[in-house]
């Protein structure tokens, strides 16, 4: 793929795919971040004399156009985060479009409305990606955290048009290929989160590439079941025990050290600073449950993070949205941070609670890469090819 610097943009039309996909709450943007990302992106090419015109989808409005999910609920949080004038248009394709395009001036960025307002955006039809690329002279896709699905504005205009990756977008595939495409070993990856059901490919395609494979959280239970171990009224998918045990047998074969629970933190209720003891994984009470690994294994994951020099993070080891079962991601968290400040890490994470769980542990500003990708990181962590990025390499 092409980066920005490879690009003439003197004068052109720059249609830029950008996710700005962001939580709405009473009408307010509460998480700006994927905004601020792609600042630089938008910047560069008006430094370069192109005309930005943004393409982005806004929920999951299934071709329909519903009012709630249109781009100008995002706008004026765009518009403060880029502190240049933007201009709103109504549509992203046709009549309204073309002529908001042929009237943009040097210097305005343009922000259409949801491309899923088109039906044709998510089943990239031939029409769409006519319609949008009639609109520009060059495609920039600068949305890694859409990379996964292949619609007209994220994979079907990169046919059709010059195209180039932006700057967000060639930060996160530099990220992703220093942590599992050719990493710095030993490399070490932590996953976490409940079930190994939504996990099974991940930890599949993980085991033949990393050293260390650290699981935490409530699959971890499903491991030590497997194991013959007893978890009480843990969270455990028992009926996933034979999968778990395929995947332990794949990790032996591939010479990756798997990394399970020494001692958990349990307790009987799951409530905020509920009555919990630490006890040894074999030994979780019939009426308790598992609600975050114990201090000893907080300890082992931060010697195996020493060891490594690459790491990379998905999922929480415990229930860490309610204190105090968030200790064990907090003290690793806090070991790979310091261990990336002192250079000693590389250190990448991303997907769904990730990036809060290593928020609340005050950790992620000293990860080097934190992604913006929830579902597009799970993917390329699976080994899946992204569409969106697979149409800028053709
Ligand atoms: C996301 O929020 O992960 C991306 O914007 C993709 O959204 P989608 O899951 O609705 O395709």
């Amino acid at each position: 793929w092409k980066t920005l610097d490879q690009m003439e943009l003197n004068g052109k039309t720059v249609l830029v795919r950008v996710d700005i996909n962001v939580p709405l709450e009473n009408g307010l943007v509460t998480d700006t971040t994927r905004i601020e990302k792609i600042v630089p992106t938008i910047t560069s090419i008006l430094d370069k004399g192109g005309k930005p015109v943004l393409l982005a989808h806004f929920d999951r409005p299934k071709g329909k156009v519903v009012p709630e999910m249109s781009l100008s609920k995002v706008f004026p949080a765009l518009e403060k985060c880029l502190g240049r004038p933007i201009r709103f248009v109504e549509d992203c394709i046709g009549a309204v479009a073309e002529a908001a395009v042929a009237a943009q001036q040097p210097g305005e960025t343009l922000l259409l409305e949801n491309t899923r307002f088109h039906a044709g955006e998510e089943k990239n039809t031939p029409e769409m990606i006519a319609a949008l690329a009639k609109l520009g002279d060059i495609f920039v896709n600068d949305a890694f955290s859409a990379a996964h699905r292949a619609h007209a504005s994220t994979s079907g205009l990169a046919s059709a048009l010059p195209a180039c990756a932006g700057r967000q977008m060639e930060a996160e595939l530099q990220a992703l290929d220093a942590s599992l495409g050719h990493p710095k070993r030993p490399l070490a990856a932590v996953v976490g989160g409940a079930k190994v059901s939504t996990k099974l490919e991940l930890l599949s395609n993980l085991v033949t590439k990393v050293d260390h494979l650290i699981i935490g959280g409530g699959m971890a239970n499903t491991f030590l079941v497997t194991q013959g171990v007893e978890v009480g009224k843990s969270l455990a998918e028992r009926d996933m025990a034979p999968t778990a045990a395929a995947i332990l047998a794949r990790a032996k074969e591939a010479g990756c050290t798997i990394h399970l629970p020494v001692d958990v933190v349990v307790a009987r209720e799951f409530k905020a600073n509920a009555d919990h003891d630490v006890v040894a994984a074999a030994d979780c009470p019939a009426d308790a449950m598992i609600l975050d690994a114990g201090p000893k294994t907080a300890e082992a994951i931060a010697e195996v993070f020493a060891q490594c020099r690459t790491l990379i993070w998905n999922g929480p080891l415990g229930a860490f949205e309610i204190e105090p079962f968030d200790a064990a991601t907090n003290a690793a968290a806090k070991a790979a941070a310091e261990l990336t400040k002192a250079g000693k890490l590389i250190s990448v994470a991303g997907g769904g609670d990730t990036v809060a769980a290593l928020n609340k542990a005050g950790a992620a500003s000293d990860f080097t890469y934190i992604s913006t990708a929830g579902g597009a990181f799970l993917e390329w962590m699976e080994g899946k090819p992204l569409p969106g990025v697979d149409a800028l390499d053709q």
